[in-house]
Protein backbone atom coordinates (compact mmCIF):
# COMPACT_ATOMS: atom_id res chain seq x y z
CA UNK A 1 0.00 0.00 0.00
CA UNK A 2 0.90 3.75 -0.56
CA UNK A 3 0.29 6.85 1.08
CA UNK A 4 -2.05 9.58 -0.60
CA UNK A 5 -0.99 12.84 -0.14
CA UNK A 6 -3.25 16.01 0.32
CA UNK A 7 -1.91 19.11 1.01
CA UNK A 8 -2.84 22.76 -0.50
CA UNK A 9 -1.36 24.47 -3.10
CA UNK A 10 -1.93 28.34 -2.83
CA UNK A 11 -0.86 29.71 0.83
CA UNK A 12 -3.09 27.84 3.20
CA UNK A 13 -6.87 27.59 4.03
CA UNK A 14 -7.67 25.84 0.46
CA UNK A 15 -10.41 23.49 2.54
CA UNK A 16 -8.20 21.00 3.33
CA UNK A 17 -9.74 19.73 7.02
CA UNK A 18 -12.94 19.57 5.15
CA UNK A 19 -11.45 17.27 2.09
CA UNK A 20 -9.89 15.05 4.55
CA UNK A 21 -13.03 14.78 6.20
CA UNK A 22 -14.95 13.58 3.25
CA UNK A 23 -12.23 11.74 2.10
CA UNK A 24 -11.59 10.30 5.68
CA UNK A 25 -14.05 6.94 4.99
CA UNK A 26 -11.86 5.69 1.95
CA UNK A 27 -8.89 5.07 4.03
CA UNK A 28 -7.70 3.57 7.45
CA UNK A 29 -5.47 5.98 8.41
CA UNK A 30 -5.47 10.19 8.50
CA UNK A 31 -1.74 11.19 9.32
CA UNK A 32 -0.17 14.94 9.69
CA UNK A 33 3.16 15.50 8.99
CA UNK A 34 4.31 19.02 9.39
CA UNK A 35 3.30 22.03 10.86
CA UNK A 36 1.17 22.18 14.42
CA UNK A 37 -1.06 24.47 16.08
CA UNK A 38 -0.50 27.37 13.27
CA UNK A 39 -2.95 25.65 11.04
CA UNK A 40 -6.71 25.44 11.48
CA UNK A 41 -8.78 23.14 9.83
CA UNK A 42 -12.46 23.33 9.88
CA UNK A 43 -15.09 20.94 9.54
CA UNK A 44 -18.62 21.23 9.35
CA UNK A 45 -21.61 18.36 9.05
CA UNK A 46 -24.78 17.65 10.88
CA UNK A 47 -24.59 21.39 11.62
CA UNK A 48 -21.92 21.09 13.68
CA UNK A 49 -18.83 23.25 12.57
CA UNK A 50 -15.24 22.39 14.48
CA UNK A 51 -11.57 23.64 14.15
CA UNK A 52 -8.51 21.20 14.55
CA UNK A 53 -5.30 22.88 14.88
CA UNK A 54 -2.58 19.74 15.91
CA UNK A 55 -5.17 16.53 15.63
CA UNK A 56 -5.91 14.99 12.13
CA UNK A 57 -8.96 15.98 10.26
CA UNK A 58 -10.16 12.21 10.77
CA UNK A 59 -11.14 12.73 13.96
CA UNK A 60 -14.32 12.73 13.74
CA UNK A 61 -14.50 8.68 11.63
CA UNK A 62 -14.86 6.21 14.70
CA UNK A 63 -12.58 3.64 13.03
CA UNK A 64 -10.01 5.74 11.97
CA UNK A 65 -6.67 5.70 13.21
CA UNK A 66 -5.16 9.24 13.60
CA UNK A 67 -1.82 9.77 13.75
CA UNK A 68 0.58 12.86 14.43
CA UNK A 69 3.77 12.55 12.91
CA UNK A 70 7.38 13.41 13.98
CA UNK A 71 7.27 16.48 11.48
CA UNK A 72 4.96 18.10 13.63
CA UNK A 73 5.40 20.60 16.35
CA UNK A 74 3.12 20.04 19.17
CA UNK A 75 1.97 22.41 21.94
CA UNK A 76 1.01 20.87 24.84
CA UNK A 77 -1.42 23.56 26.18
CA UNK A 78 -3.15 24.15 23.04
CA UNK A 79 -3.35 20.30 22.17
CA UNK A 80 -5.29 20.10 25.52
CA UNK A 81 -7.78 22.68 24.68
CA UNK A 82 -8.19 20.60 21.42
CA UNK A 83 -8.83 16.75 23.44
CA UNK A 84 -10.93 18.54 26.43
CA UNK A 85 -13.70 19.85 22.96
CA UNK A 86 -13.06 16.43 21.00
CA UNK A 87 -14.07 14.19 24.78
CA UNK A 88 -17.10 17.06 25.08
CA UNK A 89 -18.35 15.87 21.49
CA UNK A 90 -18.08 12.24 22.69
CA UNK A 91 -14.29 11.77 20.75
CA UNK A 92 -12.81 8.40 21.68
CA UNK A 93 -9.21 9.85 21.41
CA UNK A 94 -7.36 7.39 23.94
CA UNK A 95 -8.90 4.74 20.65
CA UNK A 96 -8.03 6.53 17.40
CA UNK A 97 -5.04 9.05 18.22
CA UNK A 98 -1.50 8.11 18.01
CA UNK A 99 1.43 10.68 18.29
CA UNK A 100 5.09 9.96 17.17
CA UNK A 101 8.08 10.13 20.27
CA UNK A 102 9.88 11.89 17.51
CA UNK A 103 7.43 14.81 17.13
CA UNK A 104 8.73 18.11 18.56
CA UNK A 105 7.41 20.26 21.59
CA UNK A 106 6.60 23.64 21.45
CA UNK A 107 7.36 25.37 24.89
CA UNK A 108 6.01 28.03 26.29
CA UNK A 109 9.10 30.32 25.58
CA UNK A 110 9.26 29.68 22.28
CA UNK A 111 5.80 31.54 21.55
CA UNK A 112 7.49 34.14 23.82
CA UNK A 113 10.41 34.23 21.60
CA UNK A 114 8.13 34.42 18.42
CA UNK A 115 6.14 37.08 19.45
CA UNK A 116 9.37 38.84 20.93
CA UNK A 117 11.08 38.92 17.35
CA UNK A 118 7.41 39.71 15.90
CA UNK A 119 7.22 42.73 17.73
CA UNK A 120 11.04 43.46 17.20
CA UNK A 121 10.77 43.35 13.13
CA UNK A 122 7.87 45.90 13.41
CA UNK A 123 6.64 46.65 9.91
CA UNK A 124 8.81 43.97 8.23
CA UNK A 125 7.06 41.15 10.29
CA UNK A 126 6.41 37.93 9.15
CA UNK A 127 2.54 37.87 9.99
CA UNK A 128 3.10 34.59 12.26
CA UNK A 129 0.43 32.97 13.72
CA UNK A 130 2.46 33.27 17.29
CA UNK A 131 2.26 30.09 17.77
CA UNK A 132 5.78 29.71 18.40
CA UNK A 133 6.45 27.43 15.27
CA UNK A 134 9.87 29.29 13.89
CA UNK A 135 11.32 29.42 17.38
CA UNK A 136 10.26 25.19 17.66
CA UNK A 137 11.96 24.52 14.71
CA UNK A 138 15.09 26.49 15.21
CA UNK A 139 15.22 24.60 17.91
CA UNK A 140 14.53 21.26 16.23
CA UNK A 141 17.26 21.86 13.45
CA UNK A 142 19.42 23.40 15.85
CA UNK A 143 19.75 20.31 17.76
CA UNK A 144 18.08 21.80 21.06
CA UNK A 145 14.63 20.93 20.81
CA UNK A 146 12.47 18.59 23.03
CA UNK A 147 10.82 15.84 22.30
CA UNK A 148 7.45 13.92 22.89
CA UNK A 149 9.16 10.85 23.67
CA UNK A 150 11.23 12.71 26.14
CA UNK A 151 8.27 13.42 28.09
CA UNK A 152 8.52 9.53 29.40
CA UNK A 153 12.60 10.15 30.58
CA UNK A 154 13.26 10.68 34.20
CA UNK A 155 15.22 13.98 33.50
CA UNK A 156 12.50 15.59 31.42
CA UNK A 157 11.63 18.40 34.00
CA UNK A 158 15.51 19.14 33.97
CA UNK A 159 16.10 18.89 30.34
CA UNK A 160 12.78 21.43 30.23
CA UNK A 161 14.36 23.88 32.68
CA UNK A 162 18.11 23.88 30.74
CA UNK A 163 15.80 25.01 27.30
CA UNK A 164 13.62 27.56 29.15
CA UNK A 165 16.58 29.14 30.68
CA UNK A 166 18.69 29.14 27.33
CA UNK A 167 15.32 31.28 25.83
CA UNK A 168 15.49 33.30 29.41
CA UNK A 169 18.54 34.79 27.94
CA UNK A 170 17.34 35.09 24.48
CA UNK A 171 14.69 36.57 25.32
CA UNK A 172 16.39 39.25 27.86
CA UNK A 173 18.15 40.59 24.41
CA UNK A 174 14.66 41.60 23.20
CA UNK A 175 12.72 44.78 24.59
CA UNK A 176 9.54 42.16 25.56
CA UNK A 177 7.87 41.92 28.89
CA UNK A 178 6.64 38.55 29.77
CA UNK A 179 5.44 36.40 32.74
CA UNK A 180 5.89 32.98 31.74
CA UNK A 181 3.90 31.77 35.02
CA UNK A 182 1.03 32.76 32.79
CA UNK A 183 2.00 29.83 30.67
CA UNK A 184 3.34 26.96 32.31
CA UNK A 185 0.70 25.51 34.35
CA UNK A 186 -1.70 25.06 31.58
CA UNK A 187 1.50 23.27 29.39
CA UNK A 188 2.25 20.76 32.00
CA UNK A 189 -1.13 19.78 32.36
CA UNK A 190 -1.23 19.38 28.67
CA UNK A 191 2.25 17.64 28.73
CA UNK A 192 0.34 14.86 31.51
CA UNK A 193 -2.67 14.11 29.22
CA UNK A 194 0.16 13.37 26.63
CA UNK A 195 1.65 11.08 29.11
CA UNK A 196 -1.85 9.05 29.04
CA UNK A 197 -2.46 8.97 25.80
CA UNK A 198 -0.68 6.28 22.85
CA UNK A 199 2.80 7.18 21.75
CA UNK A 200 4.35 5.45 19.27
CA UNK A 201 7.88 5.23 16.96
CA UNK A 202 5.44 6.60 14.57
CA UNK A 203 8.14 5.17 11.40
CA UNK A 204 7.54 2.37 12.01
CA UNK A 205 3.90 2.31 12.80
CA UNK A 206 3.60 3.58 9.36
CA UNK A 207 5.35 1.16 7.83
CA UNK A 208 3.76 -1.07 9.64
CA UNK A 209 0.68 -0.16 8.40
CA UNK A 210 1.19 -0.15 5.11
CA UNK A 211 2.75 -3.39 4.73
CA UNK A 212 0.10 -4.71 6.46
CA UNK A 213 -2.45 -3.51 3.91
CA UNK A 214 -3.76 -0.10 5.60
CA UNK A 215 -4.82 2.69 3.75
CA UNK A 216 -3.18 5.93 4.89
CA UNK A 217 -3.85 9.66 3.35
CA UNK A 218 -1.53 12.55 4.53
CA UNK A 219 -3.19 15.58 5.77
CA UNK A 220 -1.01 18.42 4.88
CA UNK A 221 -0.95 21.90 6.83
CA UNK A 222 -0.34 25.67 5.49
CA UNK A 223 0.00 25.70 1.81
CA UNK A 224 2.85 24.88 -1.01
CA UNK A 225 3.27 28.40 -1.19
CA UNK A 226 4.18 28.88 2.32
CA UNK A 227 7.14 26.67 2.05
CA UNK A 228 10.39 26.98 3.89
CA UNK A 229 12.54 26.77 0.81
CA UNK A 230 10.16 27.52 -2.07
CA UNK A 231 7.36 29.51 -0.48
CA UNK A 232 8.09 33.30 -0.47
CA UNK A 233 11.11 33.36 1.88
CA UNK A 234 11.07 34.86 4.14
CA UNK A 235 7.01 35.41 4.13
CA UNK A 236 6.75 31.29 5.00
CA UNK A 237 6.32 29.27 7.45
CA UNK A 238 8.95 26.84 8.76
CA UNK A 239 8.50 23.87 7.64
CA UNK A 240 8.49 21.85 4.79
CA UNK A 241 4.54 22.15 3.51
CA UNK A 242 5.06 20.10 -0.19
CA UNK A 243 4.92 16.35 -0.39
CA UNK A 244 8.45 15.78 0.15
CA UNK A 245 7.37 17.11 3.79
CA UNK A 246 5.47 13.60 4.01
CA UNK A 247 8.63 11.37 3.95
CA UNK A 248 10.67 13.12 6.34
CA UNK A 249 7.41 13.88 8.49
CA UNK A 250 6.14 10.23 8.34
CA UNK A 251 9.08 8.47 8.02
CA UNK A 252 8.00 6.90 4.34
CA UNK A 253 10.24 6.80 1.51
CA UNK A 254 9.45 8.36 -1.52
CA UNK A 255 8.30 5.54 -3.25
CA UNK A 256 5.89 4.81 -0.78
CA UNK A 257 3.66 7.86 -1.84
CA UNK A 258 0.48 7.37 -4.07
CA UNK A 259 -1.89 9.71 -5.48
CA UNK A 260 -1.44 13.29 -4.31
CA UNK A 261 -4.45 15.42 -3.85
CA UNK A 262 -3.77 19.13 -4.76
CA UNK A 263 -6.00 21.19 -3.42
CA UNK A 264 -6.86 25.03 -3.97
CA UNK A 265 -9.40 27.59 -3.67
CA UNK A 266 -11.15 29.53 -7.04
CA UNK A 267 -9.64 32.12 -5.95
CA UNK A 268 -6.49 32.74 -4.29
CA UNK A 269 -6.43 34.49 -0.24
CA UNK A 270 -3.10 34.82 2.09
CA UNK A 271 -2.82 35.36 5.72
CA UNK A 272 -0.17 37.26 7.02
CA UNK A 273 2.44 39.41 5.68
CA UNK A 274 4.56 38.65 2.06
CA UNK A 275 4.02 39.00 -1.75
CA UNK A 276 1.08 38.38 -3.42
CA UNK A 277 0.75 39.20 -7.18
CA UNK A 278 -2.57 38.98 -7.95
CA UNK A 279 -4.26 40.64 -4.45
CA UNK A 280 -7.17 42.60 -4.95
CA UNK A 281 -7.06 45.43 -2.67
CA UNK A 282 -10.66 46.65 -4.01
CA UNK A 283 -14.10 46.66 -3.96
CA UNK A 284 -14.22 42.94 -5.45
CA UNK A 285 -11.61 41.83 -2.87
CA UNK A 286 -13.56 42.74 0.05
CA UNK A 287 -16.93 41.20 -1.97
CA UNK A 288 -14.74 37.58 -1.65
CA UNK A 289 -13.41 38.40 1.84
CA UNK A 290 -17.14 39.01 2.78
CA UNK A 291 -18.95 36.10 0.92
CA UNK A 292 -16.05 33.68 1.13
CA UNK A 293 -15.63 34.20 4.95
CA UNK A 294 -12.07 34.78 4.46
CA UNK A 295 -11.15 35.07 8.27
CA UNK A 296 -8.62 32.87 9.92
CA UNK A 297 -9.67 30.21 11.20
CA UNK A 298 -7.15 29.85 13.74
CA UNK A 299 -6.23 33.67 14.31
CA UNK A 300 -9.49 35.43 13.37
CA UNK A 301 -7.63 38.00 11.22
CA UNK A 302 -8.84 39.07 7.89
CA UNK A 303 -7.55 37.06 4.77
CA UNK A 304 -5.90 39.04 1.77
CA UNK A 305 -8.01 37.73 -0.98
CA UNK A 306 -7.11 38.03 -5.19
CA UNK A 307 -7.77 36.00 -8.34
CA UNK A 308 -6.87 32.88 -8.95
CA UNK A 309 -2.70 32.28 -10.05
CA UNK A 310 -2.53 30.04 -12.98
CA UNK A 311 1.77 30.73 -12.83
CA UNK A 312 1.33 29.63 -8.75
CA UNK A 313 -0.30 27.16 -9.16
CA UNK A 314 1.56 25.49 -11.18
CA UNK A 315 4.54 25.98 -9.71
CA UNK A 316 3.01 24.13 -6.53
CA UNK A 317 2.34 21.00 -8.79
CA UNK A 318 5.17 20.47 -10.45
CA UNK A 319 6.96 21.25 -6.86
CA UNK A 320 4.69 18.33 -5.35
CA UNK A 321 3.57 16.01 -8.15
CA UNK A 322 0.17 16.27 -8.21
CA UNK A 323 -1.94 13.75 -9.61
CA UNK A 324 -5.89 15.43 -9.06
CA UNK A 325 -6.77 18.69 -8.38
CA UNK A 326 -9.60 19.43 -6.24
CA UNK A 327 -11.34 22.98 -6.21
CA UNK A 328 -12.89 24.66 -3.26
CA UNK A 329 -15.52 27.32 -2.90
CA UNK A 330 -16.33 28.55 -6.46
CA UNK A 331 -19.66 29.25 -5.02
CA UNK A 332 -18.02 32.46 -3.55
CA UNK A 333 -17.53 33.63 -7.03
CA UNK A 334 -21.46 33.32 -8.21
CA UNK A 335 -21.87 36.64 -9.87
CA UNK A 336 -18.92 38.29 -9.91
CA UNK A 337 -18.72 39.21 -13.62
CA UNK A 338 -15.96 39.06 -15.11
CA UNK A 339 -13.70 36.68 -13.36
CA UNK A 340 -9.87 36.94 -13.66
CA UNK A 341 -7.35 34.42 -13.96
CA UNK A 342 -3.88 35.19 -13.59
CA UNK A 343 -2.10 33.33 -16.63
CA UNK A 344 1.45 34.85 -16.90
CA UNK A 345 2.87 37.27 -14.94
CA UNK A 346 5.26 40.23 -16.46
CA UNK A 347 8.90 40.93 -14.46
CA UNK A 348 12.16 42.47 -15.48
CA UNK A 349 10.35 43.83 -18.70
CA UNK A 350 9.49 40.12 -19.40
CA UNK A 351 6.18 38.08 -19.88
CA UNK A 352 7.11 34.87 -17.97
CA UNK A 353 5.26 31.94 -16.41
CA UNK A 354 7.78 31.46 -13.60
CA UNK A 355 7.92 33.21 -10.79
CA UNK A 356 11.72 34.74 -10.13
CA UNK A 357 14.02 34.46 -7.17
CA UNK A 358 13.21 37.54 -5.68
CA UNK A 359 8.94 37.48 -4.68
CA UNK A 360 9.46 40.07 -2.14
CA UNK A 361 10.96 43.29 -3.72
CA UNK A 362 10.31 42.02 -7.52
CA UNK A 363 6.59 41.27 -7.00
CA UNK A 364 5.74 39.93 -10.71
CA UNK A 365 2.70 41.77 -12.19
CA UNK A 366 0.08 39.88 -13.12
CA UNK A 367 -1.12 39.28 -16.83
CA UNK A 368 -4.71 38.45 -16.49
CA UNK A 369 -7.31 36.87 -18.60
CA UNK A 370 -10.71 37.70 -18.31
CA UNK A 371 -13.83 34.93 -18.13
CA UNK A 372 -17.69 35.41 -17.88
CA UNK A 373 -18.29 33.32 -15.27
CA UNK A 374 -21.93 32.87 -14.02
CA UNK A 375 -24.57 33.81 -12.13
CA UNK A 376 -26.10 31.14 -10.55
CA UNK A 377 -25.86 30.45 -6.77
CA UNK A 378 -24.28 26.42 -6.79
CA UNK A 379 -24.20 25.77 -2.88
CA UNK A 380 -27.26 23.61 -2.95
CA UNK A 381 -26.27 21.43 -6.33
CA UNK A 382 -25.43 17.92 -5.95
CA UNK A 383 -24.68 16.58 -9.22
CA UNK A 384 -21.83 18.16 -11.68
CA UNK A 385 -24.72 17.97 -14.91
CA UNK A 386 -26.42 20.72 -12.60
CA UNK A 387 -23.37 23.12 -13.31
CA UNK A 388 -23.61 26.07 -15.12
CA UNK A 389 -22.08 26.74 -18.51
CA UNK A 390 -19.80 29.42 -16.83
CA UNK A 391 -18.13 27.50 -13.85
CA UNK A 392 -17.91 24.38 -16.84
CA UNK A 393 -15.79 26.85 -18.88
CA UNK A 394 -14.09 27.92 -15.61
CA UNK A 395 -12.90 24.02 -14.94
CA UNK A 396 -12.12 23.69 -18.07
CA UNK A 397 -9.80 26.63 -18.22
CA UNK A 398 -7.84 25.14 -15.15
CA UNK A 399 -7.25 21.80 -16.55
CA UNK A 400 -6.32 23.32 -19.87
CA UNK A 401 -3.79 25.33 -18.21
CA UNK A 402 -2.50 22.95 -15.33
CA UNK A 403 -2.69 19.52 -17.48
CA UNK A 404 -4.77 18.21 -14.74
CA UNK A 405 -7.89 16.82 -13.54
CA UNK A 406 -10.19 18.59 -11.38
CA UNK A 407 -11.76 15.50 -9.51
CA UNK A 408 -13.66 17.46 -6.85
CA UNK A 409 -15.43 20.65 -6.79
CA UNK A 410 -16.64 21.85 -2.97
CA UNK A 411 -19.62 24.23 -3.77
CA UNK A 412 -20.27 25.16 0.21
CA UNK A 413 -18.39 24.26 3.70
CA UNK A 414 -20.65 21.24 4.52
CA UNK A 415 -19.24 17.61 3.87
CA UNK A 416 -22.37 17.19 1.83
CA UNK A 417 -21.69 20.30 -0.52
CA UNK A 418 -18.92 18.29 -2.17
CA UNK A 419 -19.40 16.73 -5.93
CA UNK A 420 -17.02 14.51 -7.15
CA UNK A 421 -16.81 15.40 -11.14
CA UNK A 422 -13.91 12.48 -11.78
CA UNK A 423 -14.33 9.89 -9.47
CA UNK A 424 -10.98 8.94 -7.51
CA UNK A 425 -11.57 5.29 -5.62
P1 LIG B 1 -7.80 24.58 5.79
O1 LIG B 1 -6.85 25.26 6.71
O2 LIG B 1 -7.19 24.31 4.45
O3 LIG B 1 -8.42 23.35 6.36
O4 LIG B 1 -8.98 25.62 5.52
P2 LIG B 1 -9.71 26.53 6.61
O5 LIG B 1 -10.63 25.67 7.40
O6 LIG B 1 -8.75 27.37 7.36
O7 LIG B 1 -10.49 27.54 5.68
C1 LIG B 1 -11.43 27.11 4.74
C2 LIG B 1 -12.76 27.81 5.06
O8 LIG B 1 -13.63 27.68 3.96
C3 LIG B 1 -13.49 27.17 6.22
O9 LIG B 1 -14.22 28.15 6.90
C4 LIG B 1 -14.42 26.17 5.55
O10 LIG B 1 -15.57 25.89 6.33
C5 LIG B 1 -14.79 26.92 4.31
N1 LIG B 1 -15.08 26.13 3.12
C6 LIG B 1 -14.50 24.96 2.73
N2 LIG B 1 -14.97 24.60 1.51
C7 LIG B 1 -15.84 25.56 1.14
C8 LIG B 1 -16.60 25.77 -0.06
O11 LIG B 1 -16.55 25.01 -1.02
N3 LIG B 1 -17.37 26.90 -0.08
C9 LIG B 1 -17.42 27.80 0.94
N4 LIG B 1 -18.19 28.86 0.80
N5 LIG B 1 -16.71 27.61 2.07
C10 LIG B 1 -15.92 26.53 2.15
P1 LIG C 1 -3.65 26.00 7.52
O1 LIG C 1 -3.11 24.62 7.78
C1 LIG C 1 -2.77 30.11 6.39
C2 LIG C 1 1.04 31.79 7.76
C3 LIG C 1 0.99 32.90 8.78
C4 LIG C 1 2.24 33.67 8.41
C5 LIG C 1 3.22 32.56 8.02
C6 LIG C 1 4.15 32.14 9.15
O2 LIG C 1 -4.86 26.35 8.30
O3 LIG C 1 -3.79 26.23 6.05
P2 LIG C 1 3.84 30.71 11.38
O4 LIG C 1 2.91 30.89 12.52
O5 LIG C 1 3.71 29.41 10.67
O6 LIG C 1 5.26 31.03 11.74
O7 LIG C 1 3.41 31.87 10.32
O8 LIG C 1 2.41 31.45 7.65
N1 LIG C 1 0.32 30.55 8.15
C7 LIG C 1 -0.85 30.17 7.62
N2 LIG C 1 -1.66 30.79 6.74
N3 LIG C 1 -3.09 28.89 6.85
C8 LIG C 1 -2.28 28.26 7.72
O9 LIG C 1 -2.48 26.97 8.08
C9 LIG C 1 -1.12 28.91 8.18
N4 LIG C 1 -0.14 28.59 9.05
C10 LIG C 1 0.74 29.60 9.01
O10 LIG C 1 -0.18 33.68 8.65
O11 LIG C 1 2.00 34.44 7.26
MG1 LIG D 1 -6.74 26.98 7.88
Amino acid sequence: MKVDVLLGLQWGDEGKGKIVDVLAPHYDVIARFQGGPNAGHTLEFNGIKHVLHTIPSGIFHDDKINLIGNGVVIDPSVFKKEIDALVKMGVDVKKNLFISRKAHLILPTHRLLDAASEAQKGKEKIGSTLKGIGPAYMDKTGRNGLRIGDIESVDFRYRYDALVEKHQRMLAHFQFNFNLQEYEPAWFEGIELIRSLTLVDGEYEVNKLLASGKKILAEGAQGSLLDIDFGSYPFVTSSNTITAGTCTGLGVAPNKIGEVFGIFKAYCTRVGSGPFPTELLDNTGELIRKKGNEFGSTTGRPRRTGWLDIPALNYAIMLNGVTRLMMMKPDVLSAINPLKVCTSYQWNGKQSETLPFDVVYNTPQPVYENMEGWKEDITGMENKNDFPGGLNDYIRFIESKTGLPVSIVSVGPDRKQTIVIKSIF
